[in-house]
């Protein structure tokens, strides 16, 4: 059993988070939420409430006296799902001014997993750029961008081809989607 932290920001895309939870439970981790004011309300509109019954706690993004907030944690890895351009920047640039950006800024520290999993388009130059600062302080970016070729019948297992990369490259073990090899030998 590991001990995650999921950050939220106001980017679209909450399902994302709400089943990179969901599964980050069912497979026996530990979420700790963080989520941004914006994120609040972009949770709530695009009805995403059900996020906050996989996590096993809810920090404030103001208390910077979070576990998370510190290097001495036990925190095994960190996501943000979805990652708005404005946390992007502010996680690129260092300046740890919301607890999630510090807990950010933690994994990268510490070298733990920072996955980020960007949702805008079209992008310009600077968020270009913050991407390739983030990546080249140690972090993953994910973009939110679905794959079709293992047919997914709904929109959750569309959205779970992002969610399976997100749980890879956070040292997840899981079998959510098909792998390609299946895909190109005709097994599916
Ligand atoms: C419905 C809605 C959808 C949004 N979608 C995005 C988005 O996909 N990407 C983005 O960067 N900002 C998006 N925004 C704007 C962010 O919420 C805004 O920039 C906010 O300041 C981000 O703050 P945060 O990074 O602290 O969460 C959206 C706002 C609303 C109301």
């Amino acid at each position: 059993m590991s001990h995650f932290v999921l950050g939220v920001t106001g980017a679209s895309g909450s399902i994302y988070a709400t089943r990179t939870a969901m599964y980050l439970q069912r497979f026996g981790h530990e979420v700790t939420l963080i989520v941004t004011h914006p994120g609040k309300q972009v949770l709530e509109y695009e009805d995403q409430s059900a996020l906050f019954d996989y996590c096993k706690d809810v920090c404030n993004v103001d208390d910077f006296f979070a576990e998370c907030a510190s290097g001495s944690s036990d925190i095994a890895g960190m996501a943000v799902v979805p990652c708005s351009m404005g946390t992007l920047g502010r996680i690129a640039a260092g300046t740890s001014d919301n607890l999630l950006v510090r807990a950010a800024d933690v994994c990268l520290k510490e070298r733990r997993p920072l996955v980020i999993v960007p949702r805008e388009m079209p992008y310009n130059l600077i968020h270009i750029e913050n991407m390739k600062h983030v990546t080249l302080a140690g972090a993953v970016v994910i973009p939110a961008s679905p794959q079709f070729y293992c047919k997914p019948q709904s929109v959750e297992e569309l959205v779970d081809t992002v969610v399976a990369k997100i749980l890879k490259h956070l040292g997840v073990e899981q079998s959510l989607v098909a792998s390609v090899a299946k895909v190109w030998s005709g097994e599916l």
